[in-house]
């Protein structure tokens, strides 16, 4: 996929409020005249999609879905700033009316079919969609506080020159204590899980490999060792220091990753959406 972390930063945030919500107000429009229609509409039987309203917010539906779906062809095509942002702020808000327009067309009628399959791959698309819409406008900033001037990059060579002083500052203590050092200064948090992706749930340091090289120096002093405080200090504030880089580092990578993976739903459903679709419409006109 051409799209990268980066990306957000050079997608405008402001396509929420793009001419001043402009594409907000037509979507709020569309649904509350949906609704509306929906409200004074008698049809002979059941509300469905079989009635002239449900047709009329089914070919509405499948054009809003297939303009959507089309949108990922065309944002390949502008690669820059130009129109996308408009776009975006129709794709973002159209996207979210279409929910109110195809509950209405299925007439609140749902059943274990390719019906509603159907409609449940597009609900699962726009969730997804308001997750990425959401991150696209707080995780720049968040990104940017988190880091704190660095890169990736520069975190990396600062853990590496942290980890180079702890190894150097651990020779001067016995086998045991600096085994651990080293140890703490492999200590990485552990995989990266799918847990700590979604959910957020970073590694405590402190409970691991670090925490007990900090806890076992601490005990040196005036102990087994009969180490000084200026000796034991240093090091237990490097492993401190190496454990925020590495929270810093592994937070930096779940919103990387945070940032991918909605996508990854996104639009591969969006494919199975279309192809459903196209199964439900099939269906309609062939069984009728
Ligand atoms: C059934 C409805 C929808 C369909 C079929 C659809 C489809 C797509 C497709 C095909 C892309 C291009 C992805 C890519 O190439 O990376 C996309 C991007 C996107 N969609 Fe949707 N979408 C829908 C609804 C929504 C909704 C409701 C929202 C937000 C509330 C949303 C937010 C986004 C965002 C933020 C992008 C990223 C644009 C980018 O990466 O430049 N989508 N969508």
């Amino acid at each position: 996929m051409a799209s990268s972390a980066n990306e957000p930063v050079s997608i405008h945030r402001s396509f929420l409020v793009w001419r001043g919500g402009y594409y907000g107000k037509v979507a709020l429009a569309l649904s509350a005249l949906a609704i509306v229609g929906y409200w004074i509409d008698h049809p002979s039987g059941p509300p469905n999609g079989g009635s002239w309203l449900g047709y009329a917010y089914g070919t509405i539906g499948l054009g809003l879905i297939g303009w959507l779906a089309w949108f990922g062809i065309r944002r390949r095509r502008y690669g820059g700033q130009g129109p996308l942002e408009g776009w975006m702020s129709a794709h973002v808000y159209l996207g979210l009316a279409l929910i109110v327009i195809a509950t209405l067309h299925t007439g609140f009628r749902f059943h274990w079919n390719v019906h509603t399959l159907a409609f449940v791959l597009m609900a699962i698309v726009i969730l997804s969609g308001v997750f990425g819409a959401y991150a696209f406008v707080r995780y720049p900033a968040m990104m940017t506080t988190n880091r704190a001037g660095s890169t990736l990059k520069t975190m990396a060579a600062e853990l590496a020159s942290l980890d180079q002083q702890c190894r150097d500052l651990a020779l001067t203590f016995d086998d045991e204590v600096a085994a651990l050092v080293v140890q703490a200064t492999e200590d990485y948090g552990g995989k990266f899980t799918f847990r700590e992706g979604l959910l957020g749930r970073g590694p405590n340091l402190l409970a691991g490999a670090t925490g007990a090289a900090i806890a076992k120096l601490r005990d040196q002093v005036g102990g087994v060792g009969n180490a000084q405080p200026a000796e034991v200090l240093p090091l237990v504030q490097n492993l401190t220091k190496r454990a925020t880089v590495v929270v810093k580092m592994r937070r930096d990578w779940r919103y990387r990753a945070q940032l991918l993976l909605w996508r990854a739903v996104h639009v591969p459903l969006t494919i199975a959406l279309v192809i459903a679709l196209g199964i439900h419409v099939f269906a309609v006109f062939y069984y009728r």
